[in-house]
């Protein structure tokens, strides 16, 4: 029985699943940085299952250093554009996710960015921390007030997507969609109205959250034209991959005034962040921390063991990718 090899630390949830595997559990010794590329080459060697975490690149050659007994790629979660799905399905290696498990914790980040964005809160943090002195203003730190009235457009309404709306509901904001779901009787229950395309709800939306993974066709989902299409003094929230947004396009149009801001979790080149959007105070920037909740954390790293288990027992996994 070849290893299994885990990227990452995972806490105590590895040692709960220890016993359960049906080959030796190898890690990489640090929670802090992921393998290095020569070091993930030689670690997979022989491994039947491979637990990666969204900082790993999963391509044929990893695939292949790995060996023909590798039966399966568990990605710690729910996005998996870091794997070649089409080398692992010529391979023969099943490769599993972590969906359902991070929808709560995504969507109160999502949350978060909107009213940290719109509110100014980060800006406000900013400058209390320079030790300026100030009162009390009628003007200072205006912001949204989104309980007015304000549209928040969702692309790409799926999981995350509905946790969101079923928060924004809260806040009283008109909810408008585009995606799998925004025609479901659950979305409707939820206030949602589905929008017949992309720029229709960049064009109505005051807030722009968005929900879609990462493909080559939603790759730069939102460049120079649909950030134009979206409305004046409207913001852009990004829980999901960065590569969705043209990063430089959205600097030029926060910097041009036509955006009010944005809020960022997920950055075009990770980790690298982008050094203009990093000097605006409009702009929002956070660690990717979305799906960072303690509980949130520890289930979804128990789904990808769980699915190690069942792909090395012969059984079908839990969360399997297409
Ligand atoms: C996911 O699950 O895709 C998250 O981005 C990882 O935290």
């Amino acid at each position: 029985m070849g290893h299994i090899y885990l990227t990452r630390p995972l806490g105590d949830v590895v040692e709960q699943f220890r016993q359960q595997l049906p080959g030796e559990l190898r890690t990489h010794y640090t929670a802090d940085f992921p393998p290095s590329r020569e070091e993930l080459l030689e670690s997979v060697r022989g491994a039947e299952a491979i637990i990666s975490l969204v900082t790993d690149r999963i391509d044929a050659e990893v695939l292949d250093a790995a060996g023909d007994q590798l039966k399966v790629v568990a990605n710690v979660a729910v996005g998996y554009d870091n794997i070649d799905l089409g080398a692992a399905a010529e391979r023969g290696v099943l490769v599993t996710n972590t969906p359902g498990v991070l929808d709560e914790a995504v969507a109160d980040l999502t949350l978060a960015l909107i009213l940290a964005t719109t509110r100014r809160v980060a800006e406000g943090d900013r400058f209390i921390r320079t030790g300026t002195e100030w009162i009390w203003s009628p003007e200072g730190y205006v912001g949204l007030d989104i309980s007015a009235g304000a549209t928040l457009g969702i692309v790409g309404l799926g999981r995350i997507g509905m946790a969101v709306a079923q928060r924004a509901q809260a806040f009283g904001v008109k909810i408008i969609a585009t995606g799998r779901r925004a025609h479901d009787d659950d979305a409707r229950s939820l206030g949602v109205s589905p929008a017949s395309s992309l720029n229709e709800l960049l064009s109505a939306a005051d807030i722009v959250s968005l929900h879609c993974p990462l493909t080559e066709d939603t790759k730069h989902l939102i460049g120079a034209q649909q950030l134009q299409a979206m409305k004046p003094g409207s913001y852009l929230i990004n829980t999901a991959r960065g590569p969705l947004v043209d990063e430089e396009a959205l600097a030029d149009a926060i910097e041009s005034g036509h955006l009010g801001g944005a809020g960022l979790d997920v950055h075009e080149f990770e980790p690298a962040t982008n050094p203009r959007l990093r000097t605006m105070d409009s702009v929002v920037m956070l660690p990717h921390i979305g799906s960072a909740g303690d509980v949130t954390r520890n289930e979804m790293a128990s789904l990808a063991f769980r699915n190690v288990v069942a792909a090395l027992n012969g059984e079908k996994p839990i969360t399997a990718v297409g």
